[in-house]
C-alpha cells in the first residue's frame, strides 16, 4: 500500500491511535445520551409466496427498523398509529427499571394506543448488553409489528470476545399468507387451534425452499478469515426453532442480552421471545461454495404445526476477484442437517450448556436466599362450549391454556394504572395461587376434568422480595414446551428437569453459581425449570408463555410488585402522553405542552442525527466501505463527512438534545393527582 504516507490516511491513522489510547481506560466512560425515534405504524402492502397483503408495519418497513443504543442510553421512541387496530409496542427484553409505563404490554402497564394517536416509550437501558427485540403487544400484531434492539456496551468498553468485523441481526419470524388478525380472531370464537403459519422468515424473507420464494432469500455476504457476529432474535409467533449453517460452527457468547461463557455449537435452539448472538467465523481461505442457514421448528405438542423450512444463504467474497465483489453463481450449494422435530434431549443439552459468565465485571448475582416460593402449572385446558355454539376445540369444547388452572381475563383498565391509583376493585385481584390448588401427577395420566378457571389474579410482592418459582409442565391435552416469557425482569434459570418437581430432592442439583440469566426460558416438555428472581423492580409485570397462541387461550398472569422505602425505590407517575390522559393533555396551553414535550421540530432533527449515529456505530455493516475507509492502509478514502471534529472522530458526543420527552417532574405529579383512573377505550 503505497499511500500510506498520504496526508489524510496519516491524520485518520493518528485519530486512530488517540481512539484506542483513551479507550484503553474505560474509566473516561461517560454518561449515556438519549436515542430519539419516530415510529410511524402504518399498513404497507407485501408480498411473499407469491401472494399480496397488507400488513402493519412501522415506517413501512417489514421487518421494521431497528433500535441501537448504548447500554447506559435512555430511548425515547414516539409511537404513532395510523392503521385501523389499537396498538402498543413491547420492549422484549429491556428491564425498565421504573419506567414500568413504557413496558407496552396492552391492558397491563397501558391503554392501547387507539387510531390516530400516539404514545411516546422513554426508558434507560441499565446493565443489559447484546441483542434484544421490540414488538407489537396486542392480540397478534406482533406478527410483522418487530424489529431488533442492538444493545452495544458502553463506549470505550470492549466486547469479552473477538472484535467482530461486522454485526448482522438475523430475524425468524413467521408469515400467513392470510390476514392473521382474521386468523386469531376466528380461532377464539370457534375454540379450535388457529390456522398454522405459511412459512418462517429469516429477516422478512422465507427463502428458496418454498414455492415462488426464491428471490426472496437472505444473503449473508462474508469475507475469508473475518469473524461476525450474528444477533439471532426469534420473533416466530408459535415455534419454538432449531438453527444450524451448513459447514460452520458457531460460538455462543450472549443470550437475552446478557453475556454467557462462550461455547461452541452447530445448532442452535432458539424459542420465541430468546435471543441470541453467536460469533460465526468465516473459513480462512475461499471455500468455492455457498452455506444454506436453516431454521425449523422443535415441535411437542400434539397440535399440528408448520413443518417448513426457512433458508438463508451465506456466501463467500472470492477475494481473487477484483473489486467490486462478485458473488459467483453455480457454485455447490451445502444443507445443514437439523434434529428431529422432537428431539427433547437436543434441547436440554443445549439449555444445559447455557452459563452465565460470572466475572467480577459481568458477576452472576443469583439469589442465594429465598423469601417466597411458587409453583406454578403452566398447559392447556378447555373452557365450554357456549350454547347454540359448536366448537372446534378437544371433544366439542374450547381450547385454553393456563398458570396454576387460571386462564388470565383481559381487564379493560391497565392494570398498572388501577395499582398506581389505588383503584383496583373490580378490576384485578391480588390473590394468585401461591401452588396449584387442586395437586395431581402433572406429567402423568391428565384429569378427566379439564376445564379451567378464569380471573385476572396478580401475586403481590414487596419490593426486594427474593423469589423462586418452579415451572411445571402438565400433560392436559400432551405434553408441550412452554418458552415463558418475564417482563421488567431478568432471572437466573437455576434448575430443570423432567417429569414432576420433587421439592426434597431437586433443589440439592441447583446451580446458584453461574446459572444462565435470561427473560425467556423454555418449561421443558413434560419436565419443569425453575428460575430465581430479585423484585426490585416496582410495578405490574406480565409473565406468559411467548406462543401467541397460547397466551390468547390464557397462560399468562401478573406479579404487582410494590414500591420500596426510598425514593429510587418507587415507580413515578405515568407520563403525560398516556393514551387515556390525552383529552385533558389537548386542553392545555400551548405553552406548557411546549415546556413539557419539547418541540416537534427539535425532536426530528436530534432522531436523523441519532439514528445516522447509531447505524455508525453498529460496525457500519450497511456502509461498509466508510467502515473500511477507518483503516488507515485502505488506498481510495470517500472524502470525510463534512463538520466532523476531531473531538467526534474521538468518540466524544454532543451533549443530549435538550428539547427531549421527558416531562418535569412536578408538572407530571400535577398530572397524575389531576386525572382518574377510567377503562380504555
Ligand atoms: Cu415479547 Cu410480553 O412479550
Amino acid at each position: 500500500m503505497g499511500s500510506s504516507s498520504s496526508p489524510s490516511c496519516l491524520l485518520v491513522g493518528v485519530f486512530l491511535f488517540l481512539a484506542v489510547v483513551v479507550s484503553a481506560f474505560p474509566s473516561v466512560v461517560q454518561a449515556g445520551i438519549t436515542r430519539h425515534y419516530q415510529f410511524d405504524v402504518e399498513m404497507a402492502n407485501v408480498t411473499r409466496l407469491c401472494s399480496t397483503k397488507s400488513i402493519v408495519t412501522v415506517n413501512g418497513q417489514f421487518p421494521g427498523p431497528r433500535i441501537v443504543a448504548r447500554e447506559g442510553d435512555r430511548v425515547a421512541v414516539r409511537v404513532i398509529n395510523h392503521v385501523p387496530y389499537n396498538v402498543t409496542i413491547h420492549w422484549h427484553g429491556v428491564r425498565q427499571l421504573r419506567s414500568g409505563w413504557a413496558d407496552g404490554p396492552a391492558y397491563v402497564t397501558q391503554c392501547p394506543i387507539p387510531t390516530g394517536r400516539s404514545y411516546v416509550y422513554n426508558f434507560t437501558i441499565v446493565g443489559q448488553r447484546g441483542t434484544l427485540f421490540w414488538h407489537a403487544h396486542i392480540s397478534w400484531l406482533r406478527a410483522t409489528l418487530y424489529g431488533p434492539i442492538i444493545i452495544l456496551p458502553q463506549l470505550g468498553v470492549p466486547y469479552p470476545f473477538t472484535k467482530p468485523y461486522r454485526e448482522v441481526p438475523v430475524i425468524f419470524g413467521e408469515w400467513w399468507k392470510a390476514d392473521t388478525e382474521a386468523i386469531i380472531h376466528q380461532a377464539l370464537q370457534t375454540g379450535g387451534g388457529p390456522n398454522v403459519s405459511d412459512a418462517y422468515t429469516i429477516n422478512g424473507l422465507p427463502g428458496p425452499l418454498y414455492n415462488c420464494s426464491a428471490k426472496d432469500t437472505f444473503k449473508l455476504k462474508v469475507k475469508p478469515g473475518k469473524t461476525y457476529l450474528l444477533r439471532l432474535i426469534n420473533a416466530a409467533l408459535n415455534d419454538e426453532l432449531f438453527f444450524s449453517i451448513a459447514n460452520h460452527t458457531v460460538t455462543v457468547v450472549d443470550v437475552d442480552g446478557v453475556y454467557v461463557k462462550p461455547f461452541d455449537a452447530e445448532t442452535l435452539l432458539i424459542t420465541p421471545g430468546q435471543t441470541t448472538n453467536v460469533l460465526l467465523h468465516a473459513k480462512p481461505y475461499y471455500p468455492n461454495a455457498m452455506f444454506f442457514m436453516t431454521a425449523r421448528p422443535y415441535a411437542t405438542g400434539s397440535g399440528t404445526f408448520d413443518n417448513s423450512t426457512v433458508a438463508a444463504v451465506l456466501e463467500y467474497q472470492n477475494p481473487s476477484r477484483s473489486s467490486p465483489a462478485v458473488f459467483a453463481k453455480n457454485l455447490p450449494l451445502h444443507k445443514p442437517t437439523l434434529p428431529a422435530f422432537n428431539d427433547t434431549s437436543f434441547a436440554a443439552n443445549f439449555t444445559g450448556r447455557l452459563r452465565s459468565l460470572a466475572t467480577a465485571r459481568f458477576p452472576a448475582n443469583v439469589p442465594q436466599t429465598v423469601d417466597r416460593r411458587f409453583l406454578f402449572t403452566v398447559g392447556l385446558g378447555t373452557s365450554p362450549c357456549p350454547k347454540n355454539q359448536t366448537c372446534q376445540g378437544p371433544n366439542g369444547t374450547k381450547f385454553s391454556a393456563t398458570v396454576n388452572n387460571i386462564s388470565f381475563a383481559s381487564p379493560t383498565t391497565a392494570l398498572l394504572q388501577a395499582h398506581f391509583f389505588g383503584q383496583s376493585r373490580n378490576v384485578y385481584s391480588p390473590d394468585f395461587p401461591v401452588v396449584p390448588l387442586m395437586p395431581f401427577n402433572y406429567t402423568g395420566t391428565p384429569p378427566n376434568n379439564t376445564l379451567v378457571s378464569n380471573g385476572t389474579k396478580l401475586v403481590v410482592l414487596p419490593f426486594n422480595t427474593s423469589v423462586e418459582l418452579v415451572m411445571q409442565d402438565t400433560s392436559i391435552l400432551g405434553t408441550e414446551s412452554h418458552p415463558l416469557h418475564l417482563h421488567g425482569y431478568n432471572f437466573f434459570v437455576v434448575g430443570q428437569g423432567f417429569g414432576n418437581y420433587d421439592p426434597a430432592k431437586d433443589p440439592a442439583k441447583f446451580n446458584l453459581v453461574d446459572p444462565a440469566e435470561r427473560n425467556t426460558v423454555g418449561v421443558p416438555a413434560g419436565g419443569w425449570v425453575a428460575i430465581r428472581f430479585s423484585a426490585d423492580n416496582p410495578g405490574v409485570w406480565f409473565m406468559h408463555c411467548h406462543f401467541d397462541a397460547h397466551m390468547s387461550w390464557g397462560l399468562k398472569m401478573a406479579w404487582l410488585v410494590l414500591d420500596g422505602e426510598l425514593p429510587n425505590q418507587k415507580l413515578p407517575p405515568p407520563p403525560l402522553a398516556n393514551p387515556s390522559l390525552l383529552p385533558l393533555v389537548r386542553k392545555l396551553p400551548f405553552l406548557v405542552r411546549w415546556a413539557a414535550g419539547g418541540t416537534e421540530m427539535g425532536m426530528k432533527k436530534a432522531m436523523k442525527i441519532e439514528r445516522r449515529e447509531g447505524e455508525r456505530e453498529m460496525g457500519g455493516w450497511e456502509t461498509p466501505k466508510r467502515a473500511e475507509c477507518r483503516i488507515p492502509t485502505a488506498i481510495r478514502c470517500p472524502p470525510p463527512p463534512k463538520k466532523k471534529s476531531p473531538a467526534m472522530a474521538l468518540g466524544k458526543r454532543r451533549a443530549p438534545p435538550k428539547n427531549g420527552y421527558f416531562n418535569p417532574p412536578d408538572l407530571e405529579v400535577l398530572f397524575a393527582l389531576s386525572q382518574r383512573r377510567e377503562a380504555c377505550v
